[in-house]
């Protein structure tokens, strides 16, 4: 039975999403059904369709009590948007319904499991008393019913020293032997953040297994939305970690994330890490959760904002937030690398290719351009004696607006810049990352879906991705190049409506 708040809620998103044009959203890159989009939630397989649901709040372009919006698709690129699954309802959830993930049950319902927020008392220090405590719902892929025995993990579940405040955002799995598990992030007493392994026979009863990880003040503070999985012979940790330090190139969005390979001890039920790295360099990437395809592939989706330029965001705009394309997962050389999802080649058309372009100075090419597009750029020096100084792309361009990428083979930096991309914010418009030295060569994919970037550099080693705001009239691309390059250039229209 689905309660007045859940009614009006679909009810709302009904009528406000008919007035938003389909072309004032990304094409393939999921967006907000109407008002304010985080997270993505419960990203899983359900009765033949992808099923991607996220952090709602569908009056306002701006956070709010959180719903769960919902969406399907059979190719994670078209989506279909479905009802709105969740609404702060019940005595847990009555202040939010926030981050979770969801499973498929034994007798083939799902299963959602999120965290419910009940706002308490206000304290000197300005902050407020809250309860986060997990909860579970379970339905058919469209309706979903809360249960009676809400909530299933509370403070009682947490070891001595833990916030009762900060404790959220479960990603639950399906064992082999059919049980189940689930990770949830927690602020313990030294102010930072881990991460709580937790078990149960049936998705209804759980147990605390063990703190699965320890962030001990090295990565920022408390630890948002795990994910934890097996890839390549490896288990991977991913978190998005708030309040973080820059480290280097590393770390720089305030509220980062982080993927942390190693290996997982079945005795202890601890993680050993071995490496940690960023997941994404660029300006706008949050929260990623996975879900295993049915072909086996580790698929990766993120909130493509990020808390800390906000200021972005208008609250004219009828919908903010849009998730990142769907990435497949790999390690290579000790490292997480992303590639877009190949379902993407299906909607390329319009090929237009150039091979061992060489110049300096400024170049437009012929049938070069556009907003949603899948272009590659592979680099040489044009002289082996005398590597150029640096290249640059301008996207998005026309005489107002353009977004670049540039690259400095000396310093083996890449940079993504959007000042000139609409905003009228002055807040950070620009990222850096360290790409590995390789003489002048280096080759990246960029895709642009009306109103974002993401760079794919060397295969999918390293990804920055950035929303942005141009006009959809300003599609130029243009070429500079300080020193001689040589460019190959492949592009791709993605096309459909
Ligand atoms: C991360 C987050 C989660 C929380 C949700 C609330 O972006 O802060 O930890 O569940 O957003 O919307």
């Amino acid at each position: 039975m689905s309660s007045n708040i859940l009614r009006e809620a679909r009810r709302h998103e009904e009528i406000a999403e008919q007035l938003i044009p389909p072309q004032a959203r990304p094409l393939f890159h999921l967006s907000s059904r109407v008002g304010w989009m985080n997270d993505p939630n419960g990203f899983s397989y359900y009765q033949g369709k992808y099923h991607l649901f996220y952090q709602y709040y569908p009056y306002e372009s701006k956070w709010g009590p959180m719903h769960w919006g919902h969406a399907v698709s059979e190719d994670l690129l078209h989506w279909e948007y479905l009802p709105a699954a969740l609404a702060p309802d019940t005595p847990a959830d009555k202040d939010g319904c926030f981050s979770g993930s969801a499973v498929e049950l034994a007798d083939g319902r799902q299963l959602l499991m999120y965290t419910g927020v009940s706002a308490g008392p206000k304290l000197p220090d300005g902050t407020s008393d809250d309860r986060q405590t997990q909860c579970v719902a379970v339905g058919d892929g469209v309706n979903y019913e809360k249960y009676p025995g809400n909530p299933v993990l509370t403070g009682e579940d947490i070891p001595e020293g833990g916030s009762k405040v900060d404790f959220r955002d479960p990603k639950i799995w399906r064992e082999a032997d059919g049980t189940y598990r689930c990770v949830a992030g927690n602020r313990p007493a030294d102010g930072s953040g881990q991460i709580l392994l937790y078990s149960s026979p049936d998705g209804f009863h759980w147990k605390f297994e063990s703190v699965l990880a320890e962030n001990k003040n090295r990565f920022g503070l408390m630890w948002e939305c795990p994910d934890f999985f097996q890839l390549d012979g490896k288990y991977v940790l991913l978190t998005s970690p708030q309040d973080m330090l820059p480290s280097g190139f590393e770390y720089h969005n305030g509220n980062g994330t982080l993927c942390l390979i190693g290996s997982f001890d079945e005795q202890s039920k601890t993680f050993q890490e071995e490496r940690d790295q960023a997941i994404d360099y660029g300006i706008d990437f949050y929260a990623p959760q996975t879900l295993l395809a049915p072909d086996g592939r580790r698929i990766m989706i993120a909130w493509m904002q990020n808390w800390d330029t906000l200021s972005i965001a208008s609250l004219k705009a009828p919908w903010f937030g849009q998730m990142t394309v769907p990435r497949e997962l790999s390690i290579k050389n000790g490292r997480l690398y992303q590639c877009p999802v190949r379902e993407l080649d299906g909607l390329r058309s319009g090929r237009v290719s150039y091979q061992n372009v060489d110049f300096q100075g400024e170049l437009t090419l012929e049938g070069i351009k556009g907003r949603k597009v899948d272009v590659t750029i592979t680099l040489r020096p044009g002289d082996e004696e005398h590597i150029y100084k640096k290249f640059s792309v301008w996207f998005g361009q026309d005489d107002t607006y353009h977004t670049a990428i540039s690259f400095r083979p000396y310093e083996s930096v890449l940079k993504i810049d959007r000042k000139f991309s609409g905003s009228r914010r002055a807040i950070i418009h620009q990222r850096r990352c360290k790409v590995p030295q390789n003489g002048g060569n280096i080759t990246f994919r960029m895709i642009l879906d009306r109103f974002s970037v993401e760079i794919f550099v060397n295969h999918g080693e390293q990804t920055l991705s950035a929303t942005m705001y141009t006009d959809l009239s300003a599609d130029g691309f243009r070429f500079f190049a300080d020193g001689e390059v040589t460019m190959d250039i492949e592009k791709y229209d993605l096309d459909g409506e």
